[in-house]
């Protein structure tokens, strides 16, 4: 796993161009770009510059999942298909079938269960035993959660399945989560992380404090970039 770290004033544009160049890269090399989104606040500039530049991106040639999503309907406010929908996945135009959303509407056990399986088809159709994102974009939160993986909590250690409801004490709510057995799949894993986050923390993860389970993302045949805003 190479790793790498870009901090940069001009963090949305930096991450943006990014993602466009993961995206150029795996078309040219497979046709096809397959990327999970992060959820929460910190991509909202970035899918909204990315639904500008990629304007011209073959959007029906990617594959867009979600890293997790909290167990709402598609138009809570609170839903991560939402804010991706009103970012990116409108502006740009997305066809409904590079679509792949988590229903969060529905009892979680079910739509942990019902995501994998259209993960392990897809995965089925292209000769490969896990689903293997070109990349996985995901965040950082202030307790170094990333995903729906929560300090102390039950998917942490899920060694098996791809995805998994994870119901999060904390919050007093369930979660739908990507595992460590998909998210170390990725050819690309990228930590978008912005300047108003915890520098020590960050800086702990990146030394590998195991406590934090953003630490604990290890691609073996993959690279993770770290973009920080500064
Ligand atoms: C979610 C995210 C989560 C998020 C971090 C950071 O559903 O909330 O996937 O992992 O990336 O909590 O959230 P902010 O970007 O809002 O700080």
């Amino acid at each position: 796993m190479a790793r790498h770290v870009i901090r940069t004033k001009n963090f949305a544009a930096d991450a943006a161009d990014f993602i466009l160049d993961e995206a150029h890269k795996a078309l040219g090399e497979r046709n096809e770009f397959r990327i999970a989104l992060s959820g929460g606040n910190t991509p909202v500039p970035i899918y909204s510059r990315l639904a500008v530049i990629g304007h011209d991106l073959p959007w029906e040639l990617t594959r867009i999942t979600f890293g997790d999503e909290r167990c709402v309907p598609p138009d809570d406010r609170q839903s991560n298909f939402r804010m991706a929908r009103e970012t990116l996945l409108g502006p740009a135009a997305v066809p409904e079938k590079s679509i792949l959303r988590m229903r969060g509407e529905i009892d979680p056990q079910v739509a942990a269960q019902e995501y994998q399986d259209q993960l392990d088809l897809m995965a089925t159709q292209r000769g490969e035993p896990i689903y293997r994102h070109d990349l996985i974009l995901l965040g950082l939160g202030d307790d170094g959660h990333t995903a729906s993986l929560f300090p102390g909590t039950v998917a942490l250690d899920e060694t098996i399945r791809r995805v998994a409801a994870n119901f999060v004490p904390k919050l007093d709510a369930w979660r739908l989560t990507f595992t460590f057995p998909l998210i170390d799949h990725a050819r690309h894993v990228c930590f978008l992380v912005g300047a108003a986050k915890n520098a020590s923390l960050i800086e702990r993860i990146l030394e590998g404090d195991p406590q934090f389970p953003a630490s604990r993302v290890n691609p073996s045949a993959g690279d993770v970039t770290w973009i920080l805003g500064e």
